[in-house]
């Protein structure tokens, strides 16, 4: 039996879905139910209850630990996964980890719970994703009223990662032997820019899409009616002066999968219902 956290996320969602077409025994955990594949069982349990967690992992093969927000401690996690006998863990953290060490918000808090899992004496592996393809659906609402994007930066191009290939590298490691003590940085398969995904976006839903750029200061009023000032500070580090790191390919995707991760613009064709 394999238990995924973040069960209606964007990686969770497709994760419970390619497990379970595998036949695989599923248990889908997060706080409210949502429309999950026949002969999944949802489990509502909030992950800041440890005891509701070591609850619902006991008997179980394998965890997908996704970690909600801030707040959570490390340890008392952890433990209770481990004292529910489970035998592997896949924790998803951030490239954050490695690429802003002295950011809490996209390293510390991480980076505390990959020290955790690497002290718990469990079979582990950490998946540490860059940025997502899903962050686009921050503009779905105006592409679908006026076909605009709105972004600061529209030039700098990061490499984003599709959830979907997240949940099949997820899939593999929880399934298949070869992964523990290993960390996977996972990319898309190139850079993109704001202004290509909303070109992208286009695209996909068969229309033009402006893109009007924002600057940082525009940006940052909007990402603080929703984010605290930190954690927006740094986001818009990330997205105006990438490092090296951050901008960079990594090949662990196809290194897992044997097979390329998908463009921005699959993503897009994928996803074009929710911004026609
Ligand atoms: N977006 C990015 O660019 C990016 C980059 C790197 C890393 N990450 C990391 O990726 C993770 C987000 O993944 P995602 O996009 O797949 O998630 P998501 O789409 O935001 O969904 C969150 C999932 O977790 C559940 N959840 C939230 N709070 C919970 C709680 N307290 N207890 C139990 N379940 C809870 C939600 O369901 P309920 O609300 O019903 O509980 C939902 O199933 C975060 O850890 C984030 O730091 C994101």
């Amino acid at each position: 039996m394999i238990v995924v956290t973040g069960a209606t996320g964007n990686v969770g969602g497709p994760l419970v879905r390619e497990l379970a077409a595998g036949g695989e025994q599923v248990v889908a955990v997060s706080r409210t139910h949502a429309e999950l594949p026949a002969g999944v069982r949802h489990v509502a349990a909030d992950l800041a209850d440890a005891d509701a967690l070591r609850s619902v992992a006991g008997g179980a093969d394998a965890v997908f630990l996704m970690v909600p927000g801030m707040g959570l401690a490390p340890h008392d996690l952890l433990d209770a996964v481990k004292s529910a006998g489970v035998r592997r863990v896949v924790l998803m953290t951030s490239l954050g980890v490695r690429t802003r060490p002295g950011s809490a918000s996209h390293g510390g808090y991480w980076r505390a719970f990959e020290d955790a899992l690497t002290g718990s004496g469990l079979a582990g592996t950490i998946l540490r994703p860059g940025g997502f393809a899903s962050n686009a659906y921050q503009w779905a609402e105006s592409v679908r009223s006026s076909r605009t994007v709105s972004a600061p930066f529209g030039d700098v191009a990061l490499p984003v990662v599709d959830p979907a290939d997240i949940a099949a590298v997820a899939a593999a490691v929880l399934r298949g032997d070869g992964h523990a003590g290993r960390t996977y940085e996972l990319t898309g398969p190139a850079p993109v820019s704001p202004r290509a995904q909303a070109a992208a976006l286009g695209a996909a839903i068969g229309e033009p899409v402006r893109f009007v750029e924002l600057s940082r200061a525009e940006a940052r009023a909007a990402m603080l009616r929703y984010m605290p000032e930190p954690v927006a500070d740094t986001t818009l580090d990330v997205l105006g002066e990438p490092t090296d790191a951050e901008r960079a390919v990594s090949p662990d995707v196809a290194t897992v999968l044997g097979r390329a991760p998908a463009a921005f613009a699959d993503w897009a064709a994928r996803n074009a219902a929710a911004f026609r």
